[in-house]
């Protein structure tokens, strides 16, 4: 197994592995290592995992969780199916935050890729925590934000209750310690405490110091590839310029340990 690091704030990918059977504790602890370290890997040739496999692996990172409204496919709970950009893809976000135990890890398994295009992007939000003064960090520290469902979760009838959530606006990591910036577009609505036009000019400037181009990273899939994305360091969002052509991804969603 080899691991190759892919741009300077993020990102990596996973050589010789074969996840159609078993790996061993030390392999596993590698990819875990590579991707605490990393943010996101991209474990390359896996187009031969069934559903099975990709549930089998996903569970080795801890409890596979189920989407509170977006529908598994069939005969599979926890593999969801993504298609073609759609807004809140396209926007900056880590997933799921406006769960009250916001998921630590995303599997994403290229099905169907358009020829080009589709690409996913990639944020290190512990780099852009770090890139802060130390002042302007030790006043994030104080702020909470309240993490709204998309409306998505209204279409599916949910009690708006049941999907709102308030996280402290700098998370730290519960493996590495590592703090980083926990608000993203698709989810926060204001901080606590403040009225969503208070709040709005300061969330669009943390979304601006997200997404500079020296903390991202651009994942252009290629069939088969696996990559995995830890939620509580990094942010995603997918580019919108796939023309019409299919694209498919299996995903699974890892709860926080
Ligand atoms: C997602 O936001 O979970 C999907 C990202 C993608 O379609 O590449």
């Amino acid at each position: 197994m080899k691991i190759r690091q892919l741009a300077g704030a993020l990102g990596a990918e996973v050589l010789g592995l074969d996840l159609t059977g078993e790996i061993s504790d030390t392999e596993f602890a590698s990819v875990r290592d590579a991707l605490h370290q990393s943010g996101v890997i991209c474990i390359r040739g896996q187009g031969a995992m069934t559903p099975e496999d990709q549930l089998a692996f996903a569970a080795k990172w801890g409890e596979i969780s189920i989407h509170p409204y977006v529908p598994s496919i069939e005969g599979y709970p926890g593999i969801m199916k993504i298609y073609d950009p759609n807004p809140i893809t396209q926007t900056w976000h880590s997933d799921s935050t406006h769960m009250r135990e916001p998921h630590a890890y995303t599997l994403l398994l290229a099905r169907v890729l358009p020829k080009v295009g589709g690409d996913t992007m990639f944020a290190s939000a512990t780099r852009a925590f770090e890139s802060l003064s130390p002042e302007f960090q030790s006043m994030l520290r104080t702020l909470s934000a309240v993490h709204e469902g998309t409306s998505l979760a209204a279409d599916a009838g949910l009690d708006h209750e049941a999907v709102v959530a308030v996280h402290p606006v700098v998370r730290v990591h519960s493996d590495t310690g590592a703090e980083a910036l926990f608000v993203n577009d698709n989810y926060v609505s204001r901080f606590d405490g403040w009225t969503r036009e208070e709040s709005r000019p300061l969330l669009d400037f943390l979304y601006g110091v997200i997404g500079r181009y020296e903390n991202t990273y651009r994942h252009r899939w290629c069939n088969g590839d696996l990559v995995i994305w830890d939620n509580r360091s990094t942010q995603h969002a997918v580019v919108g310029d796939v023309a019409g052509e299919e694209r498919v991804l299996h995903r699974v969603t890892i709860a926080s340990g």
